[in-house]
């Protein structure tokens, strides 16, 4: 292959991976696989100049934006980093820039920081209102995401005091524990689950039904202020931070200031130290130079600033002994294979079990008991199984076979089509009921207290329930017996069980696992029929017409409460007294008036009191009935009360025109006061 040829193939070759990244939030490899290939084209690129085209990939950074949400047009390009991967290459950066400066690297200025693992975003305020936030896209142009940034809970909705176009850029990241709890919603809910939460972030924020990326637990770390109106009077880049927080930003903890660049460097190495104990997963250390005189003066190349550099960390991997590979039995009867390894230290913590997802991935990776074989966690969390390692001269075992009857039942297993997942569909597979059993009492769900994975198996073992309805009739005499529990736990565990029957209707739907039934739809099924005997009466149209519900999870729905057995269930339910009614208050809107005290006074336009008080509870606020120094500002309709309005004007507290509401509810703040 000639060099173009070979330039050729890796631009296609990155033209799908960014695609795969950027579009559709699903990388086909790893990032480290993906750096190399980019830095293979830069080295054929810069040997051979004639090939280094300005159009090249090489260039351009991220991908095109998709065509499901508007453009935006940037007004100061969103670059990207360069990147060094060891000490030498991040040394020698540190030397080229103060080289230029005319200064030794010994006496520049640097901030070190988490090169956090999520997407790109920039948020627009004007005169201190939250007014478009667009991704990166290809640092040209990026998607309008503002009504789904808009619900993520630490953005500020409003800048006190900011004058004029100031635009925030920085991270949208799931923390690694949000990140978990996500995965195991999405496989209760029967979805896909995300790679990684770098993947699991871009997915929640681009999505069409801002109600979704409400549910999400997105946060925003911004690491960059733009100032697009006027000069500024900010010269350090730590103060630009301050800044950002003082507006009420989350900015990097671990971010410090370092004198020198042999200090950066040991900073850089205390991250690489450290990473598996941040909150979130980072892929390296990014360097900046604080001095924003001196940043202007190195300036820019076309795709990323001279003054800050990405150290860039492989992903930790370990090989290890393959053991074994088992397969577990889930609440919905899919059969799962996972890896049984030799224990092994991996990303901070030892690993012995890694899922193996389906049996054609176990084939296509071609592991097989006895291997050895590389281990990761995918996303700094998941623990994966790689590949093999071939070692010459050794003896394999033959390929591993997918069980043919279940390990805990021995009924059939069966695959249905051409899915690739196996599910043993016996009614009365014990390791379905423990799982639905489990899965009842969870936190989400009924949230039981002392009935985890090992008393369900206790209590199914000796034949106590056979059904999650038999839980409401146990008695202290039946449990006290039972290993391990003595007369006061098995009081506090009927207690709890017991308790859980004032449940709201929208909590006992995610209990019971109807499928894709999640916390999302179960509010806004127990929202519009408010008790399950509604619910069974509903006809499939009724049921599809619910907003977030449609006619997927309406079918569900429709088939379970129908289900001879699911109705005695609902009957049994009924009759030992559960509440079967009614769904919390939980909040799919954006939260603009989070802890803050709302007082109204006076007649609303369009609202009942309640009614104006649930707006602003719904929002994240309260709304006591009387005025403090704390409450954030009094809205006065028709006849007020004079007592808050004259404690307001003492306490000098923002007193704003019943005309403003709806604006306050949108925006958390408002443009007149009286
Ligand atoms: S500064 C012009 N700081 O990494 C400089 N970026 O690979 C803009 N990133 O596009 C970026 N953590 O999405 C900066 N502390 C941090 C970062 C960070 C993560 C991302 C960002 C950037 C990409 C470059």
């Amino acid at each position: 292959m000639n060099p173009a040829e070979h330039a050729a193939r890796l631009r296609d070759e990155i033209t799908r991976h960014n695609e795969a990244y950027h579009v559709f939030d699903a990388p086909t490899i790893p990032d480290g696989d993906y750096d190399a290939l980019v830095r293979e084209l830069r080295a054929l690129e810069a040997s051979h100049p004639e090939l280094n085209t300005e159009d090249s990939v090489s260039h351009v950074v991220g991908a095109p934006a998709s065509t499901v949400f508007s453009p935006v047009t940037h007004a100061e390009p969103m670059l990207s980093l360069d990147n060094v991967f060891d000490h030498d290459e991040l040394r020698a950066w540190s030397e080229r820039a103060a080289k230029s400066l005319g200064v030794a690297s010994e006496e520049l200025v640097f901030v070190v920081e988490p090169k956090i693992d999520g997407l790109a975003l920039s948020i627009l305020y004007v005169d201190g209102v939250l007014t478009r936030a667009a991704t990166r896209g290809d640092g040209r142009v990026g998607e309008d995401v503002t009504e789904n940034v808009r619900r993520i809970a630490n953005v500020p909705s409003t800048l006190k005091a900011a004058k004029g176009r100031v635009e925030v850029r920085g991270e949208v990241f799931l923390a690694k524990s949000d990140f978990v709890e996500m995965n195991r919603r999405q496989r209760e809910l029967d979805l896909k689950e995300y790679a990684n939460p770098r993947n699991a972030a871009a997915g929640s924020l681009r999505q069409k039904d801002p109600a979704i990326t409400a549910s999400r637990p997105l946060s925003f770390l911004s690491y960059q202020l733009v100032e697009l109106d006027g000069v500024s009077s900010f010269t350090r880049y730590v103060e630009t931070i301050a800044q950002l927080a003082t507006w009420g930003f989350l900015t990097a903890p671990e971010a410090t200031t370092e004198i020198g660049a042999t200090a950066m460097i040991a900073r850089s190495d205390w991250f690489e130290e450290h990473r598996h104990e941040l909150r979130y997963q980072i892929d390296g250390i990014v360097v900046k130079i604080d001095d924003l005189a001196l940043r202007s003066q190195l300036g820019f190349t076309s795709r990323a600033p001279r003054w800050a550099i990405a150290r860039k960390l492989p992903p930790e991997e370990r090989t290890t002994r393959l053991k074994d590979i088992e397969v577990s039995v889930g609440r919905t009867g899919r059969v799962t294979p996972f890896a049984v390894l030799e224990p092994v230290v991996v990303a901070g913590s030892t690993v012995s079990m890694a899922t193996l997802h389906n049996q054609d991935q176990v084939k296509a990776k071609d592991v097989r008991p006895g291997d050895l074989v590389i281990v990761r966690k995918a996303g700094d969390v998941i623990p994966e199984v790689v590949s093999a390692v071939s070692e010459p001269g050794r003896r394999r075992k033959p390929a591993w076979k997918f069980p043919t009857t279940c390990p805990a039942c021995g009924s059939a297993l069966v695959r249905v089509g051409d899915e690739s997942d196996t599910y043993c569909v016996n009614p009365i597979c014990p390791a379905q009921l423990l799982a639905q059993m489990v899965h009842f009492a969870s936190r989400g769900a009924l949230d039981i207290e002392g009935l985890g994975e090992q008393r369900v198996g206790q209590l199914l073992a000796e034949g106590l329930v056979r059904d999650v309805a038999d839980l409401f009739s146990l008695k202290v005499s039946d449990l006290s017996s039972l290993e391990g529990l003595g007369e006061l736990s098995a009081t506090s565990l009927v207690n709890a069980i017991q308790g859980a029957k004032a449940m709201p209707l929208n909590r006992l739907l995610v209990a019971l696992g109807i499928r894709h039934v999640g916390p999302v739809a179960a509010r806004e099924l127990a929202n519009a029929f408010h008790t399950y005997a509604a619910l069974e009466a509903a006809t499939l149209d009724e049921l599809s017409v619910v907003v977030g519900v449609g006619p997927v999870i309406a079918a569900s729905v429709y088939e379970y409460v129908r289900d001879e057995e699911n109705r005695l269930r609902a009957q049994r339910f009924a009759k030992d007294g559960l509440a079967l009614a009614e769904a919390e208050i939980v909040s799919t809107l954006a939260p603009t008036l989070a802890n803050r005290a709302v007082v109204v006074t006076g007649l609303v336009e369009g609202f009942t009191r309640e009614g104006a008080e649930e707006a602003i509870i719904v929002r994240g606020g309260t709304s006591p009935g009387t005025v403090s120094k704390k409450t954030y500002c009094v809205v006065v309709g028709d006849a007020p009360g004079a007592s808050k309005v004259s404690r307001a004007n003492e306490l000098a507290i923002p007193m704003i025109p019943a005309s403003e509401f709806s604006t306050l509810l949108a925006t958390g703040t408002w443009s007149t006061t009286l």
